[in-house]
């Protein structure tokens, strides 16, 4: 038997930019469940929730001060307890955000463990001494400023470490009194009925027991990330980390059914180490390999033969377009990409994860610079870093705050240009919009085992091309998505119907491919 997880579509929701309940200009989580009828319609299966546990908001929420509670930006944790019940009344299943690497400064733990060092939680933060010269413990980059990720401690003279910004202290995974109370949080969620989490920057949480140096990267240049100067062989995925999964994987083991995705960004080969040598580790390492990969129908195609011929036994794969750390598909590639890119989320073997509004066609909005809000984009102005393009509001209908909150009131960032025809509302009401074509890609799914679950092939296609056959018994599907602005004639082979075109109309099966069209035939 499939587990829900394997056959169903996960929508992520970036809680501050969904829906706006009590005018005050931020999304919430009684706006996310006024929202779920619309996601049921849409048909998606689970929806990942981006933190919203109470936070100095320094990272918007990734600086978590409790993890068993809400910000009263967001909400009560009542409010929480109706999402889970509400979401499964609908019998969408619901995942929370784990940030396992690190917590705010604002956390008790830390407020504690840097009170002194006799402390019995100094052990919970990576705390070290300065080097005889005063200066850090090692050469180690933050991830939000490329200087050094040590933070000096005044009153207890030493260094503690912080992958991202300063107010969000390195958790110490070796501690085991540390391990048991986050693993208490994760299981205060389940006991709640929470159906899994995302586990933030899983692949950090250890780092190098000796602290050694990293290496230089030689492929850094000036005007590049800062931070990427160094290779990271001793701040992510060192060989413990597998130690870790095997942690978490085994309190989600406590309960039925439940999903661990984790957040990693590694080449295949490393990445699909984190299922485990026998499945006991992450559920789905997350794949954002389609988001790194230049968009040809020739890369792409050579993305996921890599991915599959990676995958061991047994393991489940799984595709992402976008998030909130990325920018928008459509801003990355073009808009008329939109359409095939939907498509191919949608029907390749593995479980899709949707980004909030990728299922209308947003795009990346203009944030004028006294607007911005990502504390990536204020330390390295300029680089293209910051993310909030990628995190404006949901765009539900043409009214001047689309919908997101109420007129007059000024959302935390900007609504997008575009989304006067850029919204639910009104592709709704369009039989042809991408808001229905996405409905239809995801009831066909549903509908049909080859796509949700079936085997796939990789076909011979014209350039430009990218043409994949799913199949279980009894049932064939070929899929042909034209990456390029011109007619491509595509033989399927054998006879096919055309079930679906991305211009959601059925064209004559001997037609060539129309521009940018992605077509579903029945074999
Ligand atoms: C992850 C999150 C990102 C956050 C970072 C630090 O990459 O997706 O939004 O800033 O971790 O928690
Ligand atoms: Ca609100």
């Amino acid at each position: 038997m499939a587990h829900w997880w394997q056959t169903g579509i996960v929508y992520q929701i970036y809680p501050r930019s969904f829906q706006d309940s009590n005018d005050d200009g931020i999304g919430d989580l009684p706006g996310i469940i006024e929202r779920l009828d619309y996601l049921q319609w849409l048909g998606v299966d689970a929806i990942w929730v981006s933190p919203f546990y109470p936070s100095p908001m320094k990272d918007f929420g990734y600086d978590v001060a409790d993890y068993t509670d809400v910000d009263p930006i967001f909400g009560t944790l009542s409010d929480a307890e109706q999402l889970i019940a509400e979401a499964h009344a609908r019998n969408i299943k619901i995942i929370f955000d784990l940030v396992v690497n690190h917590t705010s400064d604002q956390h008790p733990w830390f407020l504690e463990s840097r009170s002194s060092r006799d402390n019995p939680k100094r052990d919970w933060y990576m705390w070290a001494d300065p080097k005889p010269d005063g200066s850090p413990p090692n050469n180690w980059l933050g991830h939000f400023d490329g200087e050094s990720a040590w933070e000096w401690d005044e009153a207890t003279e030493q260094y503690y470490y912080h992958t991202f910004l300063a107010e969000q202290p390195e958790l110490n995974w070796r501690n085991p009194e540390m391990r048991a109370a986050m693993l208490d949080n994760m299981r205060f969620w389940f006991d709640r009925g929470v159906d899994g989490f995302r586990l933030d920057v899983s692949y950090r949480a250890m780092k190098d027991a000796e602290l050694r140096d990293n290496p230089p990267n030689p492929d850094w240049e000036p005007g590049m990330d800062p931070f990427r100067r160094l290779l990271e062989p001793h701040t992510r995925n060192i060989p413990e980390i597998h130690t870790f999964n095997k942690w978490l994987r085994e309190v989600a083991d406590e309960y039925e059914e439940r999903v661990l995705i984790g957040e990693i960004s590694l080449p295949f080969e490393e990445l699909v180490k984190h299922y485990g040598e026998n499945n006991d580790e992450l559920h789905l390492p997350f794949n954002f390999d389609l988001i790194h990969r230049e968009w040809t129908a020739e890369e792409i195609r050579s993305s996921i033969a890599d991915y599959e011929a990676a995958l061991p036994e047994g393991a489940w794969p799984n595709y992402v377009l976008g998030n909130h750390d990325q920018h928008r598909f459509g801003s990355r590639t073009a808009p008329e990409q939109i359409r095939i890119g939907m498509m191919l989320l949608l029907t390749l073997r593995g479980t899709p994860t949707v980004y909030y509004g990728e299922e209308i066609g947003m795009l990346d909005g203009d944030i004028p610079l006294n607007r911005v809000q990502d504390p990536w984009e204020k330390n390295v102005p300029g680089l293209g870093l910051g993310r909030d393009p990628e995190r404006t509001p949901m765009q539900w209908d043409a009214s001047p705050q689309a919908g997101f909150t109420s007129e007059g009131v000024e959302a935390w960032l900007p609504i997008a240009s575009g989304y006067t025809t850029i919204n639910v509302n009104n592709e709704r009401s369009e039989p042809a919009s991408i808001l229905m074509m996405t409905r239809s890609l995801i009831r066909l799914r549903r509908d049909h085992a080859a796509l949700h679950l079936g085997g796939q092939t990789l076909l011979d296609a014209p350039e430009g091309v990218l043409a994949y056959e799913r199949q279980v018994e009894g049932e064939r599907f070929v899929v042909a998505l034209n990456f390029r602005g011109e007619y491509t004639a595509f033989a399927a082979g054998d006879e096919g119907n055309i079930v679906f075109s991305t211009y959601m109309d059925l064209p004559p099966a001997d037609s060539p491919l129309r521009p940018h069209e992605g077509r579903l035939l029945r074999i």
